[in-house]
């Protein structure tokens, strides 16, 4: 599939190399490594069908290397990865996520039937199951994080994408799976007092990736126009037409 590699995104950055003269080219990617890299932004997929198989050891690594590698809010490196060895355990996770799944589907109200025909989860089928913790101990950690406490996630949640960007480079399926009950979860894995799960990762070999967001796919979402996304000077004012082209204020 290379609609990724084309997408204007991708132009805009290799126009924008070219245009402004200001970075040093030495600093720059070569095509073909730009390419790669939004190759795997944009070829990313949350996955919920896997095809069995396993993680070589050396690879499931380098993954997790990736995600350590991620920023984090005063250096914190908040995160923590746990590998569910046993079919077991496994299956206890999965009885939680089918619960917590059912709780949704309730408060869903309109929306449940539909939401019940998707898949959420490919727990049982995925070759590796890893669940991403926050650390404890996380209060004493100030910088960056005074009014902003939740920080600590978002840098969490950027060692997640980064093992899952490696994971789609590496050629193998990841889906994120956040439907549970947060303290069933970590009493079941003995966490201590403080730390807490936010993701359980289905890590794999998979058939195919979905062309599109399943949810999109689905017909449960649509990707927002990045225009509506982008404000300028005043919450809700349209970016100016020179905004993403290079206005001169700080680009
Ligand atoms: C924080 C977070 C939690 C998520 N939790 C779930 C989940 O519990 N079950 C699920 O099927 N997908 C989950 N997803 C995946 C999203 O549904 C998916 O990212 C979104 O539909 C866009 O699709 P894409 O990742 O393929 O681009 C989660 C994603 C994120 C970032």
């Amino acid at each position: 599939m290379t609609r990724a590699v084309e997408s204007p995104a991708v132009q805009a950055a290799a126009a924008d190399t070219d245009l402004t003269g200001a970075t040093a080219p030495e600093h720059v990617f070569s095509p073909a490594q730009q390419e790669a890299v939004y190759r795997a932004i944009f070829e990313r997929r949350d996955m919920r069908h896997f095809a069995g198989g396993a993680v070589a050891p050396a690879v499931m690594r380098r993954l997790l290397m990736a995600a350590h590698h991620a920023p984090s809010v005063g250096f914190m490196q908040p995160w923590r990865f746990l590998r569910v060895a046993t079919r077991a355990l496994r299956a206890e996770l999965q009885a939680l996520v089918e619960q917590e799944r059912q709780q949704t589907a309730t408060a869903l109200g309109e929306r449940m039937d539909a939401f019940l025909r998707l898949k959420v989860e490919g727990l049982m089928d995925a070759a590796e199951v890893w669940v991403v913790a926050l650390s404890e101990g996380r209060e004493q950690h100030v910088f960056g994080r005074r009014t902003l406490p939740h920080m600590d996630l978002a840098s969490t949640a950027c060692a997640i994408q980064n093992l899952w960007l490696a994971a789609r480079a590496e050629g193998l399926g990841m889906g994120w799976v956040s439907m549970f009950d947060p303290v069933a979860v970590a009493s079941l894995l003995g966490m201590p007092e403080g730390a807490e799960p936010v993701a359980l990762l289905c890590i794999g070999p998979v058939r195919h990736f979905y062309d599109d967001p399943m949810l999109q796919q689905q017909r449960w979402a649509q990707r927002t126009a990045l225009d509506d996304v982008l404000f300028e000077d005043t919450w809700g004012q349209p970016l100016s037409a020179g905004g993403t082209a290079g206005s001169g204020r700080g680009d």
